[in-house]
């Protein structure tokens, strides 16, 4: 067995004995049925070497997780014009906040929180049809991920959309500033539904191997961004990945990540490994709990922190 074979088993074993592990996400009815006992983690060294326990090939609802992907995507679209609709500041809000909006009319602090996520999702889509726009985010997830059986979970996209009542506020909010193009109706229903892409540890990892190698697979050798997109999409997930738990997690784990609701945390070390981490309970921030503290212990036992 591998040294990080080894320490990813250790991590998991540790984790699955602890009773603290918060609360799920209730507010997506789907997502308040998921076994809270569920854990997995996956490791992707820069060889391609895989250490992986638990969980880590059951798929689970990557929800904000989505939101580096669909970043990627709108960058590659319309390049650095899209920070004229979005920031790259942290928000210091919860993810779903409303506030800051008012203030900055209409121009979200970042691209990961909702608001800033939904904007992204617009720019995705214009000039496309829904149905395309969401194949095209799609394909891309199943690409990186090198796995053609990555879909959407309809079941958890249609418990959104029934209760998604602040995001519909935040988009419809925006739109009063003309800072959504497409029927806030469309973009929210993209929205959800790639919120809603299901996917293992394993495949997650794998997706985002690129984040961790300058913008390209090292074993494929294919590129996805240049290097200085990579690096500054980490810089974001770095200081607006987990919300108002931004600095926590810096502090404590010392990796970029982005966290989902559905209990995901997708890491990279950057030229050392791409790290997905599942345990639906959430913390305060809606955060995975258990989470971040397996990636705390990673960084810690690997001497992975990018603080030195
Ligand atoms: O829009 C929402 O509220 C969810 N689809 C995604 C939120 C989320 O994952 C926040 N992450 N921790």
């Amino acid at each position: 067995m591998s040294e990080l074979q080894r320490v990813v088993s250790e991590i998991v074993d540790e984790m699955r004995a602890r009773e603290d592990r918060g609360e799920v996400a209730t507010y997506i009815s789907e997502l308040a049925r998921v076994d809270p006992r569920q854990f997995g983690l996956a490791v992707i060294d820069a060889e391609g070497n895989v250490a992986a326990a638990g969980d880590c090939d059951v798929p689970f609802s990557i929800q904000s997780i989505s939101k580096v992907f669909t970043l990627t995507l709108a960058l590659g679209k319309v390049g650095d014009r899209l920070w004229r609709r979005v920031g790259r500041e942290p928000s210091g809000s919860p993810f779903n906040s409303i506030v800051q909006l008012e203030r900055e009319r209409g121009i979200p602090r970042n691209p990961f929180i909702n608001a800033g996520a939904i904007v992204v999702t617009d720019v995705i889509l214009s000039g496309h049809q829904p149905r395309e726009a969401l194949g095209e985010i799609l394909r891309f997830m199943q690409f990186l991920g090198q796995d053609a059986s990555i879909t959407i979970d309809s079941a958890v996209a249609a418990s959104e959309q029934r209760t998604g009542f602040r995001n519909r506020a935040l988009a419809n909010y925006m739109k009063s500033f003309d800072a959504i193009e497409n029927t806030v109706d469309f973009v929210l229903g993209a929205y959800f539904h790639h919120c809603a892409i299901a996917m293992s540890c394993r495949q997650l990892a794998t997706a985002g191997r690129f984040l961790a190698h300058l913008g390209r697979n090292p074993e494929t050798g294919f590129s996805v961004v240049q290097p200085e997109r990579a690096r500054r999409i980490n810089a974001l997930m770095l200081t607006c990945g987990h919300y108002d738990g931004s600095g926590e997690f810096a502090y404590r784990v010392g990796l970029p990540g982005k966290s989902g609701v559905g209990g995901g945390i997708f890491a990279v070390a950057p030229g050392k490994a791409s790290i997905a981490v599942w345990s639906p309970g959430l913390d305060a921030s809606g955060n995975s709990h258990l989470g971040r503290l397996a990636l705390e212990e990673l960084a810690k036992r690997l001497g992975w922190s990018i603080f030195g």
